[in-house]
């Protein structure tokens, strides 16, 4: 047996016997890049974060005293691992008024949709499975998916929705078990898919066995156009829509979900009973007091309104200083903006540069399997204020006309 009590940390890292998953898994560049943005000085448009001047902080404290003021040891003691009941009876409500059934039994609250994400992972995925993922996709799916030793398979997300010939080619030839998919205001592009391609990509699926996991942590964050139907509604028995209260209330409470079949229901039961036994239910009691004594809509349009509008000053911003070439995403909802420049820039070196001028961004390759897209990157803009955004995106244009 290797000594490691004085061994460096490069031979700890050598010598420790770690599972072939873990070595797997890509770290996250995003987490590194945003380490250094934690600066007060830095503009961030990296990370994804929701505004937290906008989180509803009187109506939680209200909410926070009441659950504990009201709390009977039931509060505090195990819980099931489906989740508060009554909580799940709202999520289900919330679909109903979008004209889609889904019963309270088949709502599996999680620790985040990261969490529900990595379950799906868990039940669905042996070594070597086939898994679509659109091109590019969220960093953390990516992760999550990993660790459980997939052949991952992407297809090109165009301007509305993933592209469909090779949709239809790589369905027909691979025996694909999952496709990944964030239809509303995409992670990281803002793309959203038109009713069209949602219909098309439906009846692409309907021939297969492929299961779609709809991601769908910005949904509720539609600042302009027409609301579009979740994908459980066009293909009902084959979509798993995951949920979040992340991105509408405060990401810290870590409480999403998933809605499945039951057969599926039964199996995450058991893989999250394997991980966690159960979401904290003190949690689940203040989101839930917040949501039966709060109007969620006007709290809804209050932060609708305010992103879209520091959505308008970025897309302005980029307008006047980025260079004519560039192109960009103008989506109708969600927190990011995609960029892509021409194809001699690289995002990374000028994410350097950018450093040094005190302002972030995320390069696009991060979210690449293939690590391509060098020359993309994504601008988050609902974390900063709009003289923040102008400035920002002004220093960056200015990078960007000059740096080659
Ligand atoms: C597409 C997507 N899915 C899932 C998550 C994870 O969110 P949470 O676990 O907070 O619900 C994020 C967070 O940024 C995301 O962008």
């Amino acid at each position: 047996m290797k000594n490691y009590v004085n061994a460096s940390p490069e031979e700890k890292t050598q010598n420790y016997l770690f599972s072939e998953r873990i070595k797997n898994i890509p770290k996250s560049f995003l987490r590194e890049i945003l380490k250094l943005t934690n600066e007060p000085s830095i503009i961030s448009f990296a990370g994804g974060l929701p505004n937290s001047d906008y989180f509803p902080m009187k109506e939680l404290h209200e909410a926070g005293a009441k659950v504990l003021q009201s709390a009977n040891p039931d509060t505090f003691q195990y819980s099931i691992t489906e989740g508060y009941l009554p909580l799940r009876k709202w999520v289900s409500g919330r679909y109903l008024q979008k004209g889609i059934d889904i019963p309270p039994e088949e709502i599996l609250i999680t620790n985040g949709s990261q969490q529900g994400i990595d379950l799906l992972g868990k039940i669905f995925i042996n070594p070597g499975d086939y898994i679509l993922m659109e091109k590019p996709s969220y960093l953390g799916a990516i992760q999550s998916f990993s660790a459980y030793q997939p052949n991952f398979i992407t297809a090109d997300l165009e301007e509305d929705g993933i592209n469909l010939q090779q949709l239809e080619n790589i369905i027909q030839k691979n025996k694909i078990k999952l496709f990944y998919s964030i239809p509303d205001f995409q992670n990281p592009t803002g793309i959203s898919y038109s009713l069209e391609k949602r219909i098309a990509v439906a009846s692409i699926l309907k021939n297969s066995n492929a299961v779609l996991i709809e991601d769908n942590p910005y949904g509720e964050l539609r600042f302009t156009g027409d609301y579009l139907p979740s994908f459980k509604k066009i293909l009902p028995g084959q979509s798993i829509p995951l949920g979040s209260f992340s991105k509408v209330i405060a990401p810290g409470l870590r409480l999403e979900w998933i809605a499945s079949d039951k057969e599926i229901m039964e199996k995450l039961v058991i893989a999250k009973q394997a991980c966690d036994l159960h979401s904290n239910i003190l949690t689940q009691k203040i989101i839930y007091q917040f949501l039966i004594d709060n109007d969620m809509e006007s709290h809804l349009n209050k932060i609708k309104k305010k992103y879209g509008h520091q959505r308008d000053v970025m897309i302005e911003a980029i307008q006047k200083y980025f260079p004519k070439e560039v192109r960009f995403t103008k989506p109708e909802g969600g927190m990011f903006i995609w960029i892509t420049l021409p194809k001699e820039y690289n995002t990374s070196e000028i994410l350097n540069r950018a450093i040094q001028e005190q302002v972030a961004f995320v390069p696009g390759n991060t979210f690449y399997l293939d690590h391509s897209g060098a020359n993309t990157m994504r601008l988050n803009f609902s974390n900063s204020s709009m003289e923040k955004i102008k400035d920002g995106i002004k220093k960056l244009g200015n990078i960007l006309h000059h740096i080659y």
